[in-house]
């Protein structure tokens, strides 16, 4: 008996990507459904199941509101989709920060119930020694520094971080303390490029850039900005689509059509058997 199952893909994983540490760059993008991790798992390393979900799927105002199911949910569907890309799954704000434990206990279950490959979270002042706690008990952490989105309500906007003073200082230290902690890799979001360079020369392991200059060792953006999904990017996103134009040309094409009673056509109707 012949089997056609398909040949096993080996994941991208954790040690795969620490050691890009300046090298060829980490090609990242965000997914959140499983045809769109098919479309994006041949060309990307590494697939961020974000909690951008809440905004870009859900309409939530921000990712504060963003739980842990819904992110198990995405989670379990992008790995579905995916085969070859690393697939790492955020951990929502109130899931991580409060202590190490919860942080573990949070992240094992991602993990168990979706199979993706590690956890990122945003490395505020106070997280990374949750991230050692993690990492030190077999959980691959990415940390995320600069603009930190689960931090919308005390900054009181999205707002770009680092350009001079104290805030430069500290957001360099919470990328060198999340880097010390054991995190395979650190998202620099919305910092002024002098310090995403500064970072990267700074830690050992690979900097993800977005909003960050081509001076990181990698580069992640929201899937469905790059693709033109949205009327409103931030200034850091290039268009490479224009899939809001497509999807409205294609809606207005078919509302046309059943409203003149030209679809569905012949061909797109069953016909009884003759005799
Ligand atoms: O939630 C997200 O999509 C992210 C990326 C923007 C890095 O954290």
């Amino acid at each position: 008996m012949s089997s056609h199952r398909e040949a096993p893909v080996r994941r991208v994983a954790a040690p795969d990507i620490l050691a890009r540490k300046s090298g060829t760059p980490i090609v990242c993008l965000t997914a959140y459904t499983a045809p769109m991790a098919e479309l994006l798992d041949e060309h990307c390393d590494l697939l961020l199941v974000g909690d951008s979900v809440g905004m870009v799927v859900h309409g939530l105002p921000n990712t504060v509101g963003v739980t842990l199911d819904m992110m198990i949910l995405h989670g379990q569907a992008v790995m579905r989709g995916s085969r070859r890309a690393m697939v790492v799954v955020d951990l929502p704000f109130g899931s991580y920060e409060g202590s190490a434990e919860v942080a573990y206990d949070n992240a094992a279950r991602v993990m168990k119930e979706t199979g993706c490959s590690a956890v990122k979270v945003e490395a505020g002042p106070t997280v990374a020694a949750n991230i050692e706690y993690m990492v030190r008990r077999g959980i691959p952490v990415m940390g995320h520094v600069g603009l930190r989105p689960q931090a919308v309500m005390v900054e009181g906007g999205f707002k770009a971080k680092g350009k001079g003073g104290e805030e430069r200082r500290l957001i360099l230290e919470e990328a060198r303390a999340a880097a010390d902690a054991g995190a395979f890799a650190v998202v620099v979001e919305g910092v002024a490029e002098g310090l995403a360079r500064e970072i990267t020369q700074d830690i050992a392991v690979p900097t993800i850039g977005i909003g960050a200059s081509a001076g990181c060792d990698g580069q992640i953006l929201v899937t469905d900005d790059m693709l033109g999904l949205f009327d409103w990017t931030p200034k850091f996103v290039r268009r490479y689509g224009d899939i809001r134009g497509e999807i409205a040309k294609a809606v207005a094409a078919y509302a046309e059509d059943v409203r003149n009673r030209t679809f569905p056509g012949p061909a797109e109707i069953y016909y009884a058997k003759a005799g």
